[in-house]
């Protein structure tokens, strides 16, 4: 049968892609449909019309390929790779080109140092992904054509669902092609999202119209009762259609009449519906013997199959298969691809309807004969893992063996696909006697890998089954299980459950000191300082303390003195919490790597503990510390590490880098959709973005954050979520909010939910929150209040923020007094490294002294301010400077002659935001600008705003002024330099 129109929908498609080559900016076509309805034939006309510098690139996943990490990517991208790297990576960056090779079989060998794929940073590869189609999109255009996407793998489903969350910039056709209901979730929920902004062009094909069936029918010399009925019976599907015709002309030809049935064969994103399934098992049914065994054997072997393994799975000769696949060939059962020796069933739903068609014992008997012989030809552990897993025994050990290495093979870049093998291999071992210790090996590492995927419950019952097979009396492998479990449990905000495992595994272990009974101190007091208990957790902590000195085991030692710092601070015990980080300090400063690489927990309390106490440059150094050594390790608290380093690198005022920072622990996090993990990124995105100025995305943050703290309960992060979004609010002048939320998350006037040490500076968030909004006197009693708890803690960091609020408070009234407070805290800031908070304060010291008139001292603080502003890149705090400058009448001098946007600066901008800068250095609007880019007008906004954040400027005049600057110097003329237009 020949090919019928869909003119519409073709003209739908053309129309799309013509306005994505026309504007420069990505978009998402959406197909689908129920099984062959078309999806694919409509997929393949998407970008066939040749156009200069187009790029199409076109990938399918296969049922049974389902879990080849990636399999979709590589089927699409692959190709095109293996002519990139012959001509050198062709543009790509480097760091770029090593994540690829780290996956696609093309770089694997050309490139010298594939990266090492980290569980936890997939995301590193999603973004080479992304930069990739970029690249190819700079000459010209492309097109990503990703069929049957229901049969993707689970990792090439979280590949697509990061491409559609974050777009690749430029003229990029993102064209998903899946069956209706059957879309995998993450992909799907992504979509719903994506279609909220107006980026998808969905098409749901329906049946073939009675004309366009007659026109498919055409040439079949069919009467008009005959093809009414076969239209009927099809319902307009063209595949159906097919068959059903195929079916009617053997029917005349003699062979047995149909019956049909309304139901479905197989079930999931394999189902094959009855008729359909009828006709094809009446098409196999009348092929010779031999014939009927082949086709069989090929369903089993999956897609695309050779006909060695062929033979076989179905026990015949070599010889005789290859006479049978011309014979299934005539029938139009299978096809041969490409590549030579390698064929595929004419569509998916005759392989499924083949597979469903296969009598239980036999399939189970020829998916063992499959993993045999892929055994024999050495084929990868993850090539036979599917075989296996449908045909081992329970208790064989070597099919135990096989699917754990194939598990452990995709540990790193396909957790999901690591935690089936893993999974089947721990259903297949014995749950006691001989081979049960297996199970229990397996069990964490499956754990592990459900934890990295998402799957918090399945892991959590995976630990709690394990701990149910381990003999009851508690040692160091079964204390490890249960912190794991009180983990998870406080991961899914579980707390009181957490604390009761802990407590009671405690009363069990008896009084002897033991490195046990020790570990589960720490537990116990981590848990209870999580949630802000803080008697418990500082009893735990000191018991834990004085049994690991008895012990005289340091890495415990050490352990016990970090989290005693953390619940010293919350119990506003700040001498204690000092003498603890200073000791801890030095215990970890002279252990090496290796020692803590297990235990990599003890850099997370420490560099906390350090934060909250204003040691922020040790907490930089502890934080870093555990990101390398978690990269190179089981990268379990890597998002966690990135979290704490973010925040800290906001409050020394490196802001460009805690932006990218909590940027990378917010994508690692959304990728294992881990909630607790999701709101403390949350958190760290919302503080460096505020502090950057970036006020829109930074209440968002903010807001997600509590969003998720609301539905976990209350702990101190969920207070932090609190303060954090308030501070936000602030910034953007939503100062009734700040307060109520405030209020709520942090559990009254007393904030009795967070920390003692952090009172200060929450009481001088809502001191400044009521200042906004009017209220004087409630901001003097709130700045009271600020005084009396830094009093109470007495910490050098809480007095400056207790002046700070105060001078707040009295800047209306009695300004000369702000002034003295305010320029004191800017001094206690700086001694501690608060570098943002110090520079906040000489703005505000800034403002009281212009209001007593000291025009000089005024102009110096705030020039003081306006530089660190600049240099930290705090584009709005650095503007408000700018102003109070400017009513005293001081020249701001533009940031590029001060050296704030000198060489190094403008270097920091990537290529594309040079362009833009340029442009409007050329003053031309962002309208112009996107036209002469290919760029959508958002797209120039969006480089717009991070040029400001890269320069530290707040105008386009600024940019204007810090380019031709940087142009001077270099002797550069002072006009924008020609364009070149992107093209081939
Ligand atoms: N417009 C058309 N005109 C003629 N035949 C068509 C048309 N569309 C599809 N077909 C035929 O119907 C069969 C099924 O189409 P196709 O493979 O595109 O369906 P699909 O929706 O991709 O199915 P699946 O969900 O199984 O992937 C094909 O073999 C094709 O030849
Ligand atoms: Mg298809």
């Amino acid at each position: 049968m020949q090919t019928v129109s869909r003119q519409p929908e073709r003209e739908t498609i053309v129309e799309l892609l013509r306005s994505v080559e026309q504007q420069g900016a990505p978009a998402v076509l959406e197909l689908v449909g129920e099984a062959g309805i078309g999806k694919t034939t409509l997929l393949e006309t998407v970008g066939e019309s040749p156009r200069a510098g187009r790029l199409v690139l076109r990938g399918r996943a296969a049922e049974f390929e389902g879990d080849l990490p990636y399999g979709l990517f590589i089927d699409a991208l692959d190709a095109h790779l293996a002519g990139i790297s012959e001509r050198r990576s062709d543009g790509l960056d480097p760091a770029d080109l090593a994540e690829l090779a780290g996956v696609f079989p093309a770089l694997e060998r050309r490139v010298a140092a594939p990266a090492v794929l980290v569980r936890e940073e997939r995301f590193r590869f999603h973004r080479a992904v992304r930069a990739l189609l970029e690249q190819v999109a700079r000459r010209g255009s492309a097109v990503l054509a990703l069929d049957d996407v229901h049969f993707a793998d689970p990792s090439s489903c979280e590949l697509l669902a990061s491409l559609l969350r974050r777009l690749p910039d430029g003229p990029v056709l993102l064209a998903v092609a899946y069956r209706s209901g059957r879309g995998p979730p993450a992909v799907a929920s992504e979509l719903i999202a994506a279609a909220r902004s107006g980026r998808v062009e969905r098409i749901e094909l329906g049946p073939l119209s009675r004309a366009d069936s007659e026109a498919l029918m055409a040439a079949e010399g069919l009467d008009g009762a005959a093809r009414e009925r076969l239209f009927a019976l099809s319902g307009g599907n063209p595949f159906y259609l097919d068959r059903l015709v195929r079916a009617d002309r053997r029917a005349d030809a003699g062979s047995a009449p149909r019956e049909l049935v309304s139901t479905t064969v197989g079930d999931g994103v394999a189902a094959v519906p009855a008729e359909v399934a009828v006709v094809l098992a009446q098409e196999v049914g009348a092929l010779p013997a031999t014939a009927q065994a082949v086709v069989q054997g090929a369903a089993v072997a999956g897609e695309p199959f050779e006909p060695d393994l062929v033979a076989e799975i179905a026990g015949v000769h070599e010889g005789e298969v290859l006479l049978a696949l011309d014979e299934l060939q005539d029938h139009d059962l299978i096809r041969p691809t490409a590549v030579a020796r390698e064929f595929r069933f004419r569509h998916p739903l005759v392989r499924a309807a083949v597979y469903h068609s296969l009598r239980g014992g036999w399939r189970v008997a020829a998916h063992a004969r499959a993993a045999t012989a892929l055994g024999r030809r050495g084929a990868a552990a993850i090539a036979r893992a599917p075989h296996l897993e449908q045909s081992a025994r329970r208790g064989d050990s070597d099919a135990i063996g096989v699917l754990a290495e194939a598990g452990r093979a995709a540990a790193g870049r396909a957790p999901a696909s690591a935690a089936r093998w893993l999974a089947a291999a721990v259903r297949l071992a014995p749950t006691h006697g001989p081979g049960s210790e297996r199970r229990l090996e397996l069990m964490p590492e499956l754990a592990g890998a459900l934890a990295s995927v998402g799957a918090l419950e399945r892991c959590h019952e995976v630990v709690v089954e394990a701990l149910g097979l381990l003999p009851e009396a508690i040692d160091e492998r079964r204390t490890a299980l249960i912190a794991g479990c009180a983990q998870a449990e406080i991961f899914l905000g579980r707390y009181d459950q957490a604390r009761a495992r802990l407590v009671k595994a405690l009363d069990s272990v008896g009084d002897e000191l033991t490195p046990v009974r020790v570990g589960l101190q720490l537990a116990l007091a981590s848990c209870a300082a999580y949630v802000n208990e803080l008697d418990l957790a500082l009893l735990s902590a000191r018991s834990a303390l004085d049994g690991a000195r008895q012990l005289g085991r340091p890495r415990l030692h050490a352990g016990a003195l970090s989290i005693l710092s953390l619940s010293a601070y919350g119990a506003g015990n700040l001498d204690e919490a000092e003498a603890a980080h200073v000791d801890a300090s030095a215990l970890i400063a002279v252990m090496d790597d290796g020692t803590i690489e297990r235990h990599v927990e003890l850099l997370w309390f420490l560099g906390w503990a350090g934060w909250f106490l204003g040691h922020y440059a040790a907490a930089e150094t502890h934080f870093g510390r555990g990101i390398a050594i978690s990269r190179t390790t089981d990268a379990r608290l890597l998002t966690e590490m990135t979290v704490g380093r973010a925040v800290t690198l906001t409050w020394l005022g490196r802001l460009e880098e805690a932006v990218a920072s909590s940027q990378d622990a917010l994508e690692a996090a959304q990728l294992n959709n881990n909630p607790s993990r999701l709101m403390w990124c949350n958190i760290a995105r919302c503080l460096s973005l505020t502090a950057a100025g970036e006020l829109e995305a930074a209440v968002a943050a903010g807001e997600d954050a509590v969003g998720i703290a609301r539905k976990l309960g209350t702990s101190v992060i969920s207070a932090a979520a609190g303060w954090g979004c308030a501070a936000a609010m602030i910034e953007a002048g939503q100062p009734g909010r700040a307060v109520e939320m405030m209020l709520e998350m942090l559990g009254g006037p007393d904030l009795p939910r967070y920390y003692a040490g952090m009172r200060p500076l929450c009481y001088g968030l809502l001191t400044r929150a009521e200042i906004q909004r009017g209220g004087g006197a409630a901001a003097r009693d709130w700045a009271a209040r600020a005084t009396a708890s830094a009093e109470q803690v007495g910490s050098v960091l809480g007095r400056a923020h207790g002046d700070l609020a105060r001078a707040v408070a009295s800047l209306g009234g009695e300004p000369a007094l702000a002034s003295e407070l305010a320029l004191g805290s800017a001094e206690a800031f700086d001694r501690t490294g608060a570098a943002l908070d110090a520079a906040r304060a000489r703005l505000l010291a800034g403002r009281a002294l212009i209001a007593v008139r000291d025009r000089q001292r005024a102009g110096e603080e705030l020039r003081r301010a306006e530089e660190a502003f600049a240099h930290f890149g705090a584009t709005r705090l650095r503007a408000e400077a700018v102003r109070e400058l400017r009513r005293i009448g001081r020249r701001v001098r533009s940031a590029g002659r001060r050296g704030a946007v000198d060489g190094g600066r403008l270097a920091s901008l990537s290529g594309r935001e040079h362009e833009v800068a340029d442009l409007v250095t050329a003053r031309l609007t962002n309208r112009e600008i996107a036209a002469q880019l290919f760029l959508s007008e958002k797209t120039v906004e969006s480089h717009l705003s991070s040029v400001f954040v890269k320069l530290g400027v707040g105008s386009r005049t600024e940019v204007a002024r810090a380019v031709e600057e940087a142009r001077s110097a270099a002797g550069a003329p002072r006009t924008a330099r020609p364009l070149t237009p992107p093209g081939p």
